[in-house]
């Protein structure tokens, strides 16, 4: 191929054009599943899994930064997630919480943005602070985008970019796609190219639904807590041998 390029080139003709691949995916979004899973192999309680899927979150952040990834959409608790037992909840909140605390030196330092997407107002008082803090001190930074979508439900987005819509007195023949788009929790977030969803589960589990149109699914088996910079590379490996047609020829 290479060969025939230059042959053509020499002759002064215009070189075949290459299939047309991705190179990096600079914008990735992860369903981070199994922490129940692998806590229950394990013999331990549940908030056990929740906690080691922090430290996932904590290497899957450098690995993207390593990767050149440019921004990173994570799923931590669902609008439905809420249906879990309470105590698995009030671990899960504290764990959030502790894991604000202790990561936001090294993000604040590694020159990641944190922000979030979803409800706030059902987070207990301790978290909605820290979420706070978290956004404000890593205001200033550009090197990676870290959305962490918590208590989100890409139906509630939806309807929430509706409702405000309706609330702005838009006319109907001037709602489109842009004026959706626009009204959504975080409009300035990248499109996914590529979502993982760990655990082996192939769903979307209510994620992003309007963003994730044409991005690039990849499922992989290994639990969320055992998730780490190889997955990562074979993911952006794979997605980078796919061919995108966003419905053209
Ligand atoms: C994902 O792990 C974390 C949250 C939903 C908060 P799970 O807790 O869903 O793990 P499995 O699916 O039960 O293994
Ligand atoms: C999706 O996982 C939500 C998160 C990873 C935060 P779930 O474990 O809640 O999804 P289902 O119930 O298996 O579809
Ligand atoms: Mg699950």
């Amino acid at each position: 191929m290479a060969l025939l390029t230059k042959l053509r080139s020499l002759r002064g003709l215009k070189p075949a054009p290459e299939p047309e691949l991705p190179d990096v995916a600079r914008s990735v979004a992860i369903i981070m599943d199994g922490n129940g899973r692998w806590a229950r192999r394990r013999r331990l309680p549940v908030a056990a899994g929740h906690r080691e899927g922090t430290r996932a979150l904590r290497r899957t952040v450098e690995a993207a930064i390593d990767l050149g990834v440019e921004s990173l959409c994570v799923y931590a608790f669902s609008t439905e997630n809420w249906s879990r037992p309470e105590e698995e909840i009030s671990d899960l909140m504290e764990i959030f919480v502790e894991t604000i605390e202790r990561e936001l030196p090294d993000l604040a330092r590694q020159g990641v943005r944190v922000r979030f997407i979803g409800r706030r107002d059902r987070a207990t008082d301790a978290l909605r602070a820290k979420m706070d803090e978290l956004e404000a001190e890593t205001a200033a930074n550009a090197r990676l985008a870290l959305w962490i979508a918590f208590d989100y439900g890409g139906r509630a987005e939806i309807v929430g970019a509706a409702r405000r819509l309706v609330e702005e007195g838009v006319p109907a023949g001037e709602v489109d796609e842009e004026a959706l788009r626009s009204r959504l929790y975080a409009p300035e977030m990248a499109e996914p190219d590529l979502l993982i969803r760990t655990s082996g589960e192939q769903r979307i589990s209510n994620f992003l639904l309007w963003q994730l149109a044409y991005t690039e699914l990849i499922f992989c088996d290994t639990l969320w807590p055992d998730f780490g910079e190889r997955d990562l590379r074979e993911a952006l490996s794979q997605y980078a041998g796919r061919r995108r047609r966003f419905g053209g020829r």
